[in-house]
């Protein structure tokens, strides 16, 4: 795409940022969409994060995703911040207008979006959900859960402080009621789940697989991975070989980058089996 005076700008700023998706993501939907706009990789170190968005702002961009280490900074930099982002406690998504920003958080509606277009026996309403993990990325995907009103969350994590400060963390205002679990009894408590999601980093590329026996998973269970790289993880494989429903993490990443898409460029970009294997082609 050659692009004019007018084009619109957006891009991701992260450190280091090479390892990416979302340039090739958005790159597909603007060529497919045929605008007049470019959405670039942003290597930002973490000392020159608010001087390069002020600098981007005053550069008439229309605004940024933001990554990994730069969440809690962009909260913090916003004038404006939504209140979901503000519970999650992490911006991602970064619109400027007339010299002002406004944060949002669109993981939350990624993963519920995923969920969503990929599994058609879940109903969140009455769904037990088992969270694996209590990171940044596991606190995105309760308050995505609370959000879609599932009102019975298991959480389990290794550290078990970290779970408890979590579940106290996201839990001020809300019915929803989280049961934070033991480490060891992550087997156990696998008993009547309708949904089970990995947040840890545990069968990423790279990283030992997750330890855990679905021998007391329902059949009838989904069981999700926000990890994507590999596609299909240890957990996914070992789900979908004794016949439960799986639910990839590559359209969490799909589908979150849609919102910010939309704000910046005007036109709705949509999730296309096509995308998936053009994201992951790279
Ligand atoms: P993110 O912000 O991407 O979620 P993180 O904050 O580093 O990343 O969290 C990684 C998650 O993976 C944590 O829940 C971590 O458990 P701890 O809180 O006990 O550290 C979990 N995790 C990483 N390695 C693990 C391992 N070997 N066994 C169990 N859990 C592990």
């Amino acid at each position: 795409m050659i692009l004019t005076g007018k084009a619109r700008l957006a891009g991701v700023v992260g450190w280091p940022i090479s390892h990416s998706k979302s340039p090739r993501l958005h790159g597909y939907w603007l060529e497919k969409l045929a605008i007049d706009g470019a959405y670039l990789p942003l290597a930002v170190e973490p000392d020159n994060f608010e001087e390069t968005l002020h600098g981007l702002m005053n550069a008439g961009f229309q605004g940024v995703n933001v990554t990994v280490p730069h969440k809690e900074a962009a909260l913090r930099f916003c004038n404006e911040v939504d209140p979901l982002a503000r519970r999650i406690g992490a911006v991602n998504t970064i619109i400027f207008k007339n010299g002002r920003s406004f944060g949002s958080n669109t993981d939350a509606f990624g993963f519920i979006e995923n969920l969503r277009q990929n599994s058609d026996q879940l109903n969140f309403s009455s769904a037990k959900v088992v969270v694996l993990g209590a990171g940044g990325a596991a606190r995105g995907v309760i308050v995505a859960l609370q959000d879609a009103g599932v009102s019975n969350i298991l959480l389990v994590n290794r550290t078990k402080t970290r779970s408890e400060a979590l579940a106290q963390g996201v839990s001020e205002g809300q019915n929803n009621k989280i049961q934070v679990c033991a480490w060891e009894d992550r087997n156990n408590i696998l008993s009547g789940a309708d949904l089970l999601v990995n947040t840890t980093s545990l069968g990423m590329a790279g990283q030992p697989p997750l330890d855990l026996d679905l021998t007391g998973l329902p059949l009838s269970a989904v069981v999700t991975d926000i990890v994507y790289a590999p596609l299909i993880t240890p957990l996914l494989d070992m789900a979908r070989s004794r016949g439960n429903e799986i639910v990839d993490g590559l359209g969490m990443l799909l589908h979150q980058a849609r919102p910010g898409f939309e704000a910046w460029f005007g036109e709705k970009p949509i999730v296309t089996p096509r995308l998936r294997e053009f994201v992951l082609d790279a």
